[in-house]
């Protein structure tokens, strides 16, 4: 077999047979065949596509390429959630205890925040003595003793995604759904658990910036998962709002606390809610409105408040943080940002307000920067909302005047103030399982 041929065969738009999808993969993960060839066969993808047979085999092999996990000694179902990524989505936090109260088992992988998007890594890290590097002895401990626990990925979890990725995002192949659908996939399979749900962001501050792209992603995931023997769903929701209104790291665990309290905004409560009933129906826990209820209940009755703060202390953090914020590590500055007209606030440019908070300090732009945990935005205004001159939209938090002079020149423009108030727009446009897509909006 030569990598040529099958450059060949993607390029004149053929189908790749598992046999050629397998040399590609081993051969680029064990440096037999150089990047410009890889990369010829990225773009070849990116522009023929591939069939659901080919991003399934495509998808096990990448996750073969490394460690896959062995979760079948814990207890109880095992699920996993993912986001595609947005501004201000701490629902992790949330759901995990939830479900983990509930006897449900979230042995969690998460990764940090890149470019305008949060990490649930990062936002962890912000309370003081907690670890996301516990080992996977330590780890299973943890699940065992909580239900639930949070790290980073280990070492060699899908080496052929970190090649792959790294090759994609300088020869501008990123943006193809079976390379983003395998690349996401073979993480979540690698990681062990049987039941996967999907949060595909769609809107202003997601990777897929309209319904229909992030329905062919959605599609394309459940399809691999199911192939994969693992019970798949993804729910589209709105990302052309920051979720909540909180968006930074120590912000962010705040917002997430609150939730679990029953006192944080509707619309966080809400999708934090649906994800989390959906992971408990995939686990046998009822039908869906069952679990939602059930899911509420957790929240009503303080157990999954008291999951949350099991875990943290289990991974070594102060848990006391969680009831009394002042114990997070607190911002050198902050400043208030008012409207200087009146109407409705008609629109956002949800991405500029992650470069906002990234700007403040709360994200990173190359993989070394350092973040500063409590640097970040407190929204009091978001889409829909009315203004007039001197009504406050945000207050920020940074380390230095410099950088909040950034944060609200960003901000500023990323809010569209109009004549009308916009019409609502729900929290989920779609739902997609093995079953088919039933459309929510
Ligand atoms: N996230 C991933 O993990 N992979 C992609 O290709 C895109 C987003």
């Amino acid at each position: 077999m030569r990598m040529f041929d099958i450059i060949a065969h993607k390029r004149d738009g053929r189908a790749l047979t598992d046999e050629e999808i397998d040399y590609f993969v081993e051969g680029y993960v064990n440096g037999d065949i150089p990047d410009y060839q890889a990369s010829a066969l990225c773009m070849a993808i990116y522009l023929r596509g591939m069939d659901p047979r080919e991003v399934a085999h495509l998808t096990m092999a990448m996750a073969a390429s490394g460690d896959m996990l062995d979760l079948s000694d814990l207890p109880g179902i095992t699920v996993d959630k993912h986001s595609t990524g947005g501004v201000g989505d701490k629902t992790t936090l949330v759901i995990a205890p939830i479900v983990a109260s509930c006897g449900v088992t979230m042995a969690k992988m998460s990764g940090r925040g890149l470019g305008h998007t949060g990490g649930t890594l990062d936002k962890l890290e912000s309370i003081p003595g907690l670890s996301v590097t516990l080992g996977s002895h330590r780890f299973k401990e943890v699940v065992r003793e909580c239900g639930c626990a949070v790290v980073g990925q280990s070492g060699n979890l899908v080496p052929a995604d970190k090649k792959l990725y790294a090759l994609r995002d300088v020869t501008a192949t990123i943006g193809s759904v079976p390379l983003i659908a395998s690349s996401v996939m073979s993480k979540k399979i690698a990681a062990g658990p049987q039941c996967i749900l999907l949060d595909v962001k769609c809107g202003s501050g997601a990777f897929m910036k309209d319904e229909q792209s992030a329905l062919e992603l959605a599609e394309a995931m459940v399809s691999i998962g199911e192939r994969a023997g693992r019970k798949t769903v993804a729910l589209i929701s709105d990302m052309d709002r920051p979720l909540g209104m909180h968006v930074g790291n120590a912000l962010e665990v705040m917002e997430a606390c609150d939730v679990l309290k029953g006192k944080a905004a509707e619309d966080v409560t809400e999708v934090c809610i649906e994800l989390a009933a959906n992971l408990l129906h995939m686990a046998g826990k009822g039908s869906l409105p069952a679990c939602r209820e059930l899911a509420r209940e957790q929240i009503a009755n303080g157990r999954a408040f008291a999951q949350l703060e099991r875990m943290v202390a289990a991974q070594g953090g102060d848990a006391a943080c969680l009831s009394d914020y002042a114990r997070f590590p607190q911002p050198e500055v902050s400043r208030e940002v008012f409207a200087t007209q009146s109407g409705w606030v008609g629109s956002m440019d949800t991405e500029q307000v992650g470069v906002a908070s990234l700007m403040l300090g709360a994200g990173r732009e190359k993989i070394e920067d350092a973040i500063d945990p409590s640097a970040g935005i407190v929204l009091a205004c978001k889409t829909g909302d009315r203004v007039e001159p001197g009504t406050l939209l945000a207050t920020l938090y940074s380390s230095s005047e410099e950088r909040l002079d950034q944060g609200e020149r960003v901000l500023r423009g990323a809010y569209h103030i109009a004549d009308e108030q916009p019409p609502a727009v729900p929290h989920f446009l779609a739902r997609v399982s093995a079953s088919g897509v039933e459309h929510m909006a």
